[in-house]
């Protein structure tokens, strides 16, 4: 039991050290083991694009899983950062062949491929392609030896930049830079993509996942335009 700073009792949360006042909660990110930590964050840094990726071993099997800590890092080049975890201090294969292979491709789903994005998950041994088992046709790499999703809407090959490992749990952020996109025709139209025709899905908390929902256009705020440094 925590006394809260307004005097109230307050039950223990699931072993986890907290303090509410009136209007917050305050947890200490110490007292969080990975896992908590792990469903807080994920529940918090909402709604996460995901990242459908593809991957080939040094035995040529294809392997392919979604990671949803992922974003752009870079626009000149073009470089993509994802987030891999490790499964008790052994890397995922998806990272795994990133280190062997120096290259990776990253797909982006569209919510009619949702059910496989998430059975794409499974951990399967590392001789066994996620994207054969799911029946998901690839397509040759065009400048990586790595084949792409071929029904994806968006597939960006990338090489792998740089790798930065954080924390205890190892878990390594994943730099690549993308060397050629590939766009479903008529997605990329006036040098913009179209957002609804590409119909993304997000991940949110656990297995739950978002689409669109509703667009809400606002003024364009000026905004100085991105240069190379001096
Ligand atoms: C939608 C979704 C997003 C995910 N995002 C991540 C992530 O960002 N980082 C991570 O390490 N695992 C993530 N996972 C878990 C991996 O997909 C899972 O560990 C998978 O088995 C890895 O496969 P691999 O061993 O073939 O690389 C996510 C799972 C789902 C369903």
């Amino acid at each position: 039991m925590w006394r809260s700073p307004c005097g109230a009792l307050r039950p223990d949360n699931a072993g986890i050290p907290f303090t509410e006042t009136s209007q917050r909660m305050h947890i200490t990110a110490d007292s969080l083991s990975p896992e908590a930590t792990y469903r807080l964050l994920s529940g918090v840094v909402v709604p996460r694009p995901i990242a459908w990726i593809t991957t080939l071993n040094e035995e040529g099997v294809v392997n392919l899983a979604p990671f949803s800590c992922f974003t752009f890092v870079s626009n000149k080049p073009p470089m993509l950062g994802v987030n891999i975890g490790r499964k008790r201090g052994t890397r995922k294969d998806t990272g795994a062949n990133i280190h062997a292979m120096r290259e990776f491709v990253v797909n982006i789903g569209h919510s009619g491929q949702l059910h496989a994005i998430h059975e794409s998950s499974v951990e399967h041994a590392p001789d066994v392609s996620e994207a054969e088992l799911l029946g998901l046709a690839t397509a040759p790499g065009t400048t990586v030896r790595t084949p792409r999703l071929l029904d994806a809407p968006v597939a960006m090959e990338c090489r792998l930049d740089r790798v930065i490992e954080f924390g205890s749990t190892g878990a390594e952020f994943i730099v690549g830079e993308i060397t050629v996109f590939h766009l479903r025709d008529g997605l990329y139209r006036d040098g913009k993509v179209q957002t609804t025709e590409l119909d993304p899905v997000c991940r949110i908390g656990g297995p739950n996942y978002a689409t669109l929902g509703e667009i809400v256009t606002l003024r364009a705020v000026p905004q100085t335009a991105k240069a190379e440094m001096p």
